[in-house]
């Protein structure tokens, strides 16, 4: 049996891999920081994320699958959360991918993001490029997958779109920065896990997949899809995205999140979450917006909550 190790096998898109990885007969390694504050149910064998550790927990590992990375910087907070940041997450990358070399892992697939950038001023996009680059000058056979937004199994675990749904639930009227005409490509998650799976058994040099889903919507657009799903009507606004990000933070301040980020906004209306064509999901976003309308947006879905 092949061993395929994974990174956030307790986290939201590794397990659906993991749980595919499974189904195909791999034998799943788990690599996390979260042994013992994330639940195993699926009673995977874990391991050390490799940063933190002097032993190869990579060795004997066939493929190495990664959806490790930070949503956004945080500074933390005394006695909350711990502080994270994209350059800290880019050095624990390289590491992770040095050990796959030195273990002589035999593929790497790692998840990126739509439209990466190494000259980009968005630390995500930018950061994202560099590790696509780096992973290149390892010479390890890889495939790198570029989604642009997950959603899928349950309204909890989609955070952009279940809090879409929560705002439209709550407010009188809600807003797009700018004329949100740029677009987004949600790929449903067990699409992802799938392509992730069939990648992990390729043997070409190198494969770049936009991983993205079949329906393209305009931010525009999606609020209008959440809201006809939902069967509700509310204005939406155009705002100038300064006035957009001070209504996000006000919103997450009051639910202690961080709700949405400066780079975010900027990203979205820099069109990066959409490439041209369809990329592999096949599951459509509409059919899963009107199996969970009942659901969706009831509670607020939040990051940090999930690092504590
Ligand atoms: N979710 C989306 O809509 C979306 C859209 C486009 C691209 N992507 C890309 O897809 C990949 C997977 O996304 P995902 O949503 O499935 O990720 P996730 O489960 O939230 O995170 C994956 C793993 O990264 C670690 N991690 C996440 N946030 C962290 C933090 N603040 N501090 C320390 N470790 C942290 C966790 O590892 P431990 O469990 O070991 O602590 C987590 O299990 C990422 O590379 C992301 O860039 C996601």
């Amino acid at each position: 049996m092949k061993t395929i190790a994974i990174t956030g096998v307790l986290g939201y898109s590794g397990r659906y891999v993991a749980a595919e990885a499974v189904r195909r007969g791999w034998h799943v390694v788990g690599l996390t920081n979260s042994a013992g504050r994330l639940p195993n149910p699926a009673g995977y064998e874990l391991r050390p994320m490799p940063w933190g550790t002097s032993e190869n927990v990579l060795s004997g590992v066939d493929v190495l699958v990664n959806t490790y990375w930070v949503r956004f910087s945080y500074a933390g907070q005394r006695g909350g959360h711990a502080a994270f940041s994209h350059e800290q997450a880019v050095r624990h990358t390289l590491a992770l991918f040095e050990s796959a070399r030195q273990a002589g892992v035999g593929r790497v697939v790692h998840t990126s993001i739509t439209c990466p950038d190494s000259e980009s001023e968005l630390p995500y996009f930018r950061g994202k490029a560099e590790l696509e680059q780096a992973l290149a000058a390892t010479g390890l056979p890889h495939s790198v997958l570029r989604p642009a937004i997950l959603f899928g199994e349950s309204p909890q675990e989609s955070i952009l779109i279940n809090n879409m749904a929560w705002c439209l639930r709550r407010l009188p009227a809600v807003a797009t920065f700018g004329r949100g005409e740029y677009s987004l490509q949600p790929i449903h998650v067990q699409d992802f896990a799938e392509l992730a799976m069939d990648e992990a058994s390729r043997s070409e040099p190198q494969r770049i997949i936009n991983a993205t889903g079949r329906e393209t919507y305009t931010f525009r657009e999606l609020w209008a899809l959440l809201a006809r799903s939902m069967g509700l009507w509310r204005p939406v606004l155009p705002v100038p995205h300064g006035v957009g990000y001070l209504a996000a933070r006000v919103l997450g301040s009051l639910v202690g999140d961080v709700m949405l980020t400066r780079d975010e906004i900027a990203g979205l209306a820099q069109n990066r979450l959409a490439v041209p064509g369809s990329g592999g999901g096949t599951r459509p976003l509409s059919t899963w917006l009107q199996q969970h309308a009942d659901t969706l947006g009831r509670a607020y879905a939040s990051e940090l909550s999930r690092r504590q």
